[in-house]
């Protein structure tokens, strides 16, 4: 087969016709201190056992406290929390400054009201290019009523069901 070389832009241009939510990262070093990350990589993996991947880049310091805590929870946003997904995807900023640090059934770190969340023990990780693919053993999930936020092309979006939106308050 002859291959024309990708580059990153291209790369990223191109996933980013493939719609998605948002989601944050979130855990904790020993010491107390909590991280975030903005992500839309998550996808589910098996239903049973319930696992999921994220894919962090190397070298964040969410991505060092995630493989060090081993356990993570991930908070998929609503519409209304854009604001939050911005303050997460700024590098190298105190993501938590300011914030009241919520926290899940297991005590791992989460984003305050988000649409979902599911807490989760680092079950695999290995490194894929410049990112870490880490697999993630749901141990608990809470749901909220509400709109999920998307992401396509580079920008946020709205994401609306088509029939009958289900409504459900699980947590
Ligand atoms: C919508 C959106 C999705 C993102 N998805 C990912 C992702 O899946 N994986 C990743 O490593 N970074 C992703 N990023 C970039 C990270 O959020 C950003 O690099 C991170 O906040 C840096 O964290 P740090 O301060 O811990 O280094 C995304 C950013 C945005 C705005």
């Amino acid at each position: 087969m002859t291959t024309t070389p990708v580059d990153p832009l291209t790369m990223r241009r191109t996933m980013g016709r493939f719609a998605t939510g948002v989601a944050v990262v979130t855990t904790e070093e020993a010491d107390g201190v909590p991280h975030g990350m903005t992500v839309n990589s998550l996808t589910s993996v098996s239903l049973d056992p319930p696992l999921l991947l994220v894919c962090l880049t190397t070298g964040a310091r969410t991505t060092r406290a995630v493989t060090g805590a081993g356990r993570f929870a991930v908070s998929i946003l609503s519409a209304r929390q854009e604001q939050l997904a911005l303050r997460f995807a700024r590098r190298g900023e105190d993501h938590f400054a300011g914030l009241p640090v919520a926290r899940g059934r297991h005590r791992v770190p989460v984003v305050p009201d988000a649409y979902a969340h599911l807490e989760c023990e680092v079950e695999r990780q290995f490194t894929a290019g410049d990112h870490v693919v880490v697999i993630g053993h749901v141990r608990d999930v809470c749901e909220r009523d509400g709109e999920p936020l998307g992401f396509l092309g580079g920008r946020f979006s709205d994401v609306t069901e088509r029939g009958r939106p289900v409504a459900h308050w699980f947590c």
